[in-house]
């Protein structure tokens, strides 16, 4: 059998099962899935999503369970059921005073804690048998994350770069997306679409895309190199680029929903290079939607400017995407993205503006869960082949009681880096030396 033959024989052999599908996508509480997710942060809310003590509650949904957020008199952050134990009226209504969440149907109220405090309409209070569900949460990077896990098994709290760098260096977003967050996660570790599905068809457009001659686009297919690391792998996308050059892009998978990616060479005005990372998380909604939260930040001295911060080429700033409630976006499935035929025979690839919106519309476009036994996947998949095998097996080892990788601090030197180097020497070399912020050390190969 020839090499490239074995190679699609083995690329076909990757391809999932309906059953298997069905394992990785689902995450509500006690599906196998979501158990193993269960056992990371998750991001919930925004911290200016709950600015104040005692401010109005927010409705927040993560892996199928409704919840509500509040930050109390002292400043400390609930995440609770949105449901009153009382008789199941939303706690969203609720009053949010005096160091607890008050249920305004007959006044029942709760602590951060989930510790039900006062019941107005009973004679003899029987606050010690009723308790809400309460998550614990840590406020981070401009972040409230939850555990949902076993209260034993707290993991490591989610210090990547970008939460620990000042707020002038750093910006968080989000989005719904109406898929689940599989697909959404793929569409973000695969490299390969990237230069195609976001690229501009001329030079003079002023439209957001990556720039028809750009390194990216100018690059050649891609090669994937994957190395399984302790939080999930690092890996490169490896391109030709003219007669003698090499340009790489260097990524993170940490487990279970996160990408770190390069954005350096060129990211500046007047095309001069930058010392930005960005990244994305998404984070189950339910198993039909999910939320796209969108982060990134300088690890130079450089902070990050007003411009960056509405995000208007990705499609996920003020301009794009409402910055309360749902966060939904203009752009989505029931207006057809707002494809423009026109501009799709003139100036960029789609013809969608939002080199974001573009990658929500091509997910969206495959319907809540794709079914992947149906696909044909290549050797320009096996960033994606790589991180549904170490899904799968987190979900064993969580079943068999151990803990799934990515639970510990393994992640936080984690750099994306990108650059064009002369073909002699490999991106072992001149990126990965780099790969790993502070001490340099690399994570641990397996
Ligand atoms: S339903 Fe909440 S107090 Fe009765
Ligand atoms: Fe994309």
């Amino acid at each position: 059998m020839s090499r490239e033959r074995r190679t699609q024989h083995e690329e076909r052999a990757e391809m999932l099962t309906r059953e298997e599908n069905e394992l990785v996508t689902r995450t509500a509480a006690g599906t196998p899935m979501g158990e193993a997710m269960r056992r990371y942060w998750i991001p919930a809310l925004l911290s200016r999503e709950l600015p104040e003590p005692d401010g109005p509650p927010v409705r927040v949904q993560l892996l199928g369970e409704r919840l509500v957020g509040f930050r109390d008199t002292a400043g400390r952050i609930g995440l609770v059921d949105e449901f009153c134990p009382h008789r199941r009226a939303s706690l969203w209504l609720g009053r949010n005073e005096e160091s607890g969440l008050r249920c305004v149907y007959h006044g029942w109220k709760y602590d951060v804690a989930g510790n039900c405090v006062d019941q107005m309409n009973e004679p003899e209070p029987f606050c010690h048998k009723i308790h809400l569900k309460a998550y614990p949460t840590v406020e981070m990077g401009g972040v409230i994350w939850a555990y949902m896990g076993p209260r034993e098994r707290v993991p490591a709290p989610p210090r990547f770069e970008w939460t620990r760098v000042p707020e002038s260096h750093r910006h968080v977003s989000k989005v719904w997306e109406e898929c689940n967050w599989l697909q959404a996660l793929e569409g973000g570790i695969d490299t390969s679409h990237a230069p195609i599905l976001h690229r501009t068809i001329t030079a003079k457009t002023a439209r957001p895309g990556i720039p028809v001659l750009g390194a990216f686009v100018r690059g050649g297919k891609p090669i994937l190199e994957v190395d399984v690391t302790d939080y999930g792998y690092r890996y490169a996308g490896i391109r030709p680029l003219g007669e003698d050059q090499t340009y790489v892009r260097a990524y993170h998978y940490v487990m279970p929903f996160t990408q770190i990616r390069p954005q350096q060479l060129g990211r500046g005005r007047d095309g001069r290079d930058r010392t930005m990372i960005a990244g994305h998380m998404w984070v189950p909604i339910d198993d039909g939607n999910c939320m796209v939260w969108n982060w990134m930040y300088s690890f130079g001295k450089e902070a990050l400017t007003e411009e960056d911060r509405m995000e208007r080429g990705h499609g996920n700033g003020p301009d794009h995407v409402e910055q309360h409630g749902e966060f939904r976006s203009l752009r989505n499935k029931r207006n057809n993205w707002l494809i423009d035929r026109q501009i799709q025979k003139t100036e960029t690839f789609t013809g969608i503006e939002g080199i974001n919106t573009q990658d929500r519309a091509v997910q969206e476009s495959m319907g809540p869960v794709v079914d992947r036994s149906q696909e044909h996947l290549g050797p320009a998949d096996r960033a994606i082949i790589a991180a549904r095998r170490l899904l799968l097996q987190a979900i064993t080892t969580v079943q068999d009681g151990g803990d799934p990788p990515g639970v510990d601090a393994s992640y936080y030197h984690a750099r994306a880096i990108e650059k064009i180097f002369p073909r002699s020497s490999t991106w072992r070399e001149t990126v990965l030396p780099e790969m790993y912020a502070d001490d340099g050390s690399l994570a641990a190969v397996h």
